[in-house]
């Protein structure tokens, strides 16, 4: 799965995912951080794939919906419909959140579907790959955190959440299913480590969010402080 270099970001802002299973308490990591980093004078785009438009919300129904009528979404239309979202979702609001100098902290991205429909699925990784890419038009994050969890322990959360009827499509699948999305990750991350933290999501909310903390500080002199602006 190698590629060319990293397409650079485009404007002065700060591009960071959220990546990392489901149930892996991406959501509160995401609200600390904005938190964080809203105090500290930057401009903070909080968004999310699949959904973080409105063409997105219409996708991610259609995405997550368990349907009584057995009629399964192939993995090819599964992975050309997280890549539309995600094509949107870069277009309407990453690209001119960063241009603008935001930071933009998003709650999944391209890992997702190298993971999920690469590895989960089984689909060739070096064409889902070419497609987010090209979706992306190779807009990559620069700093992509991967909040690392047990799928034995991620499902034990999610029952409590939600009861096991309320898992989406994509939650109910197997145990295997998930660790290979696990495995994933990981080695994604293994195989740039310069652009990616890897955090035990196990750990108590408050000690994941203080070392995601302690990792972004020094990265972020790149993105300009919004009192900075012109
Ligand atoms: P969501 O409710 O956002 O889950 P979570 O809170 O765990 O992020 O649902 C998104 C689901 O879609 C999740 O199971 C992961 C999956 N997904 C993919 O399979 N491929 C993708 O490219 C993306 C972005 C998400």
């Amino acid at each position: 799965m190698s590629g060319p270099a990293v397409s650079g970001n485009p404007g002065d802002g700060f591009f960071v995912a959220l990546e990392g299973g489901d149930g892996s308490g991406k959501t509160t990591q995401q609200r600390l951080l904005a938190d964080w980093l809203a105090e500290r004078g930057h401009e903070v785009v909080v968004t999310r794939e699949p959904g973080g438009t409105a063409t997105g919300t219409a996708l991610r129904a259609v995405l997550l919906a368990r349907r009584a009528d057995g009629d399964a979404l192939s993995p090819r239309a599964e992975a050309l419909l997280f890549a539309a979202d995600r094509a949107q979702h870069v277009a309407e609001v990453v690209l001119p959140g960063l241009r603008r100098g935001a930071v933009v902290v998003t709650d999944r991205y391209v890992d997702s579907s190298l993971a999920y429909q690469g590895a989960g699925r089984a689909l060739p990784a070096d064409e889902v790959e070419q497609l987010s890419r090209w979706a992306t038009d190779g807009l990559q994050p620069d700093l992509t955190v991967v909040l690392d969890v047990d799928p034995a322990t991620a499902a034990g959360r999610r029952g409590r959440d939600a009861g096991r009827t309320g898992e989406d499509r994509m939650e109910a699948e197997s145990l295997a299913f998930h660790t290979r999305v696990r495995e994933q990750f990981l080695a994604l991350a293994a195989r740039r480590p310069g652009r990616y933290l890897v955090l035990d999501a196990a750990d108590a909310a408050e000690d994941v969010q203080r070392r995601l903390r302690e990792h972004l500080a020094p990265l972020l002199r790149s993105a300009a402080p919004a009192g900075a602006r012109p």
